[in-house]
């Protein structure tokens, strides 16, 4: 779908999209809407005056065919209150005028949009994303119609700029939702890896540990993860060098990969086992923050580190008991296989702080079902040892609409998992499962300022929202990138 910011012109064909909002409780008409209201006779009030229509905010009424316009159909839709909204508003209405229109069988729509045409376009693209390229029959599939969208605004220079880079961001987004949904049997580690060496064009240094490299290490905790799997496990390490001065600490990003997760020999049940293909969504968060970052070439210094493995159960599965070290030299002992996400990020984590020495780490995983009971699918959960980052990240959260929440960590969930036998296990008790979770990755982050954000809830959403479809939702990837702009660059 093409999205063009362009000057104000109401005589094209195909969908014409206007506003309405509420004043005294009753239905308004914005300007350009009352403009085509009287070429058209009227029949824009008219509509709006009949029926449930009243200008809430995304309320919407179509006219079809209407008489003395080229415009084969009018969409109204409701602002609400006085006819002013936020950004994160924009973007709502965006993705809910695509949502609308898509299969509408109209080839091209305009939207006479205000000052925020930019994130109504920037909605556009994020609504209009579908994974439908394993589809191979019509009948299987509505296609969108929908082919060209024009935001319309008077202040087309300021809009196409900030598009501009809205437009990398979704880039991101979208990146990262591929990744997401794509199976395990085109997915693993290898196949990712390619995917990720693709962002060199974008002046990304891409950079592969293989197993060996990972052994030579001492990695012993991730590569148990993917001892029983066919698929060689990797470390991609991606450096995007924006600052002005190459010397400044990088901000470090980390993420889980497990491109599935069927827990190995501490198997899953079977129903559902097939969401376990979402596993890697905070790695893909993270490259897709980076593919967004280096897209609009942010000037900060950016590390994304990612740990891509496979967790099958197979004769040369890791067993339940297993005792492995670390490239910490901390020893774990695995009590429960399916607890695989920290032991990669274990590694990824004290490889990254002691490599690159960065100002912080911010890991994203899918890890612990426990936090979808905590917190559902609204929230992710953020566990840190820093207050201003916290701080930092719940503002960039509100922002991007990517909400974070803040769960306590401390000295007596960090007990639970002591071991009997090495230095801490892998699962604490009954309690409390998304805490000891982070209390482990602490113990791998040293003195590194570090926030870890447990993603299990948010990455992939059974229901479509405003700006995207059911499924992969990217998350992460805006939330990242607007912690950096807003605190981090040069
Ligand atoms: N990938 C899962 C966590 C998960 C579960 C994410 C459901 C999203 C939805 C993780 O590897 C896992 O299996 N965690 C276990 C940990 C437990 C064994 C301590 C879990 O949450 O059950
Ligand atoms: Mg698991
Ligand atoms: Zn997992």
């Amino acid at each position: 779908m093409k999205i063009n910011i362009t000057e104000k012109n109401l005589v094209q064909p195909g969908a014409l999209v206007v506003f309405g909002f509420v004043e005294n409780e009753e239905a308004k008409l914005s300007e350009t809407a009352a403009k085509i209201d009287k070429k058209t006779g009227g029949a824009l009030s008219k509509a709006t005056s009949l029926g449930e229509y009243k200008g809430k905010f995304g309320q919407m009424i179509e006219i079809l065919a209407p008489n003395g316009i080229k415009a084969s159909r009018v969409l109204i839709v409701g602002l609400g209150k006085g006819y002013e909204i936020s950004e994160k508003q924009a973007e709502q209405i965006g993705g809910k005028i695509i949502n609308k229109l898509i299969y509408s069988g109209e080839e091209s729509v305009s939207i006479a949009a205000g000052e925020h045409a930019a994130h109504v376009g920037f909605g556009v693209l994020l609504r209009q994303y579908k994974f439908d390229k394993y589809y191979t029959t019509e009948k299987n599939i509505k296609r969108p119609t929908v082919q060209t969208v024009n935001v319309m605004t008077s202040d087309i220079d300021k809009s196409k700029k900030e598009f501009s880079i809205l437009e990398k961001i979704a880039d991101g987004v979208i990146m990262a939702r591929d990744l997401v949904s794509e199976p395990g049997n085109i997915l693993y580690p290898e196949s990712y890896a390619q995917q990720i060496t693709e962002l060199e064009k974008l002046g990304i240094e891409v950079e592969v540990l293989n197993e060996d490299a990972m052994e030579e290490l001492g990695m012993e905790s991730i590569l148990g993860v993917g001892q029983g799997s066919s698929s060689e496990t990797l470390m991609v390490i991606m450096k995007w060098p924006g600052s002005k001065n190459k010397n400044e600490a990088p901000v470090a990003l980390v993420g889980k990969g497990v491109t599935f997760d069927t827990g190995g020999i501490s198997l899953k049940p079977g129903a559902g086992m097939e969401d376990m293909k979402f596993d890697m969504g905070g790695s893909a968060a993270v490259v897709g923050a980076m593919k967004a970052i280096a897209g609009r070439k942010a000037k900060a210094n950016v590390i994304g580190v990612v740990g891509l493995v496979e967790n099958m159960p197979s004769g040369t599965a890791q067993r339940p008991g297993d005792v492995v070290s670390s490239m910490s030299g901390q020893t774990i002992e695995v009590i429960n296989t399916d607890a695989e996400g920290r032991l990669v990020l274990a590694d990824c984590l004290w490889y990254t702080q002691d490599k690159y020495k960065p100002k912080f780490m911010i890991d994203l995983a899918t890890l612990t079902g426990a936090m979808l009971v905590a917190l559902g699918q609204d929230y992710a959960g953020i566990f840190s040892n820093d207050d201003d980052l916290c701080n930092q990240l719940i503002k960039a959260g509100d922002a991007v609409d990517e909400p974070v929440w803040r769960m306590p960590i401390g000295d007596g969930y960090d007990k639970l998992i002591n071991s009997d036998i090495a230095d801490m296990k892998n699962v604490g008790g009954r309690y409390a499962g998304s805490i000891t979770a982070a209390q482990f990755l602490q113990r791998f982050v040293n003195d590194t300022p570090w926030v870890h954000i447990d993603i299990a809830g948010t990455a992939w959403k059974q229901k479509a929202s405003d700006v995207a479809e059911k499924g992969a939702t990217g998350y992460g990837v805006r939330l990242l990138d607007r912690l950096i702009k807003d605190n981090y660059e040069d």
